[in-house]
C-alpha cells in the first residue's frame, strides 16, 4: 500500500523528471493515464524542448545542429588531434583508478569519474569532456542545457554468463528529450556489441505520442522491469508500425565521438564474444518542462564538478550500511581491467 504522506513528492515529481509507473503511483495510474497523464507529460516536454532548442540553435555548428535535428544522433570521427588524442590514452589507460562496477545480466560497467576529485589525476580527460563544443551539443540534443555528468566507462559483455542484458533491448531512456555522449578509445566493430541507433526516432511524431499514450495504459504491470520503470522498451515489429526504419549498428573508429537524445529509441548490439569498450561519456537530463535554459544548480561554485562525487559518496555510505547500491565501489582499478564484481 503506498504512502499517503509521500503524495505531495509524487505530485511535484509529476512536475519534474519522475518517469516510473511504480515509484510513483500517480505516473502509473491507469485512469489518469487515459485521461491523458502521460501523453500530456510526453507532448509537453516536446514542446518546451523545441523551444528551448531554438534558443540554443545559434551556438551550434550548423552541420552538428543539422545532424541532430534529422537524425538525433551524430557521429564525428577524428575528433581530437591525433596527438591529443594518443595523450588521453596513456593518461586513461595508464594506471589504476578510482571505480565503481553496475552488473546487468551479462554486461558489467565500470565508471571511474570525470570530476573535481579525479581531475588531479585525468586533466586532460576532464578538460576534453568539459570542452564548450561538446557542452553545446550536450545541451542541445538534450533540449536543455545544464551541466553533465562524466566519467570514463568500460562496457564489458561476459556472453559466457548467459542472463540477458537488459541494455540490448531498443528503447528510449526516458519521456523527454535527454542526451549521452561517448568518445571512443578503441576501435567498436560491428560484432563487438556497439550502440544502436533508430535514426529520426527522437521526433515526436503523432503515431509515436499515440503509442506513448498506449503503453502509459499498462506500464505499470508490465513484464519487463525497465518498461515499468519508464524506459519504454519497443519490439521490431511496434517500431515499422510507427514508420520508422530499422535500428543501425553504430561501428566507430577510437576517437570518434558520438553524440545522441536518448528519447530516441536506441541500445546495445547483443554481443556473441567477450568484449570491452572503453569511452569518456557524458550524459545531461534536467526537468523537461522549464521554459529555460542554463541555470542549472550543478553549475553553483562548491557543486560544479562535483555532483558524481557528492552522488558516489552517498552510494559508499549506504553500501557501508548493508544496504544494496547500484555501483559498487570497488577501489582502484584499470580502466582496461577484467571485471571486480
Ligand atoms: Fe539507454
Amino acid at each position: 500500500m503506498p504512502n499517503p504522506l509521500a503524495f505531495p513528492l509524487w505530485a511535484l515529481g509529476v512536475l519534474g523528471q519522475d518517469k516510473s509507473f511504480v515509484a510513483n503511483p500517480i505516473l502509473g495510474s491507469p485512469a489518469l493515464n487515459r485521461l491523458g497523464l502521460h501523453r500530456g507529460r510526453v507532448a509537453l516536454a516536446a514542446r518546451a524542448a523545441r523551444l528551448r532548442r531554438a534558443w540554443m540553435a545559434d551556438r551550434l555548428d550548423p552541420a552538428d545542429r543539422a545532424a541532430l535535428d534529422r537524425d538525433g544522433f551524430l557521429i564525428r570521427p577524428d575528433y581530437l588531434p591525433g596527438e591529443t588524442f594518443e595523450a588521453l590514452r596513456r593518461e586513461v589507460l595508464g594506471r589504476p583508478l578510482p571505480a565503481w562496477e553496475m552488473r546487468q545480466g551479462q554486461t558489467v560497467t565500470r565508471m571511474i569519474p570525470l570530476t573535481e576529485a579525479t581531475r588531479p589525476l585525468l586533466p586532460l580527460a576532464v578538460a576534453t569532456v568539459r570542452a564548450p563544443r561538446l557542452d553545446r551539443l550536450a545541451g542541445y540534443a538534450a533540449g536543455r542545457a545544464g551541466a553533465p555528468i562524466h566519467f570514463v566507462q568500460t562496457v564489458i559483455a561476459e556472453p559466457d554468463r548467459g542472463e540477458a542484458d537488459p541494455q540490448t533491448e531498443l528503447h528510449a531512456d526516458t519521456f523527454h528529450a535527454t542526451s549521452k555522449f561517448w568518445l571512443f578509445l578503441h576501435d567498436v566493430g560491428e560484432q563487438d556489441g556497439p550502440f544502436v541507433f533508430v535514426p529520426g526516432s527522437h521526433r515526436l511524431t503523432p503515431e509515436r505520442l499515440e503509442w506513448e499514450y498506449r503503453q502509459s495504459l499498462t506500464a505499470r504491470d508490465d513484464p519487463r522491469p525497465h518498461h515499468r520503470f519508464g524506459s519504454f522498451r519497443i519490439t521490431a515489429a511496434e517500431l515499422a508500425a510507427l514508420g520508422l526504419p530499422a535500428p543501425r549498428r553504430i561501428a566507430v573508429r577510437a576517437n570518434t565521438l558520438v553524440v545522441a537524445d536518448t528519447f530516441a529509441f536506441h541500445g546495445r548490439a547483443p554481443s556473441a564474444r567477450p568484449t570491452m569498450r572503453i569511452e569518456l561519456h557524458g550524459h545531461l537530463r534536467r526537468n523537461p518542462f522549464l521554459p529555460w535554459n542554463g541555470l542549472d544548480p550543478l553549475r553553483l561554485p562548491g557543486l560544479s564538478g562535483r555532483a558524481l562525487d557528492i552522488h558516489l559518496a552517498m552510494l559508499d555510505r549506504r553500501a557501508r550500511r548493508g544496504h544494496p547500491v547500484v555501483w559498487t565501489n570497488v577501489g582502484l582499478v584499470r580502466a582496461d581491467a577484467p571485471p571486480v564484481i
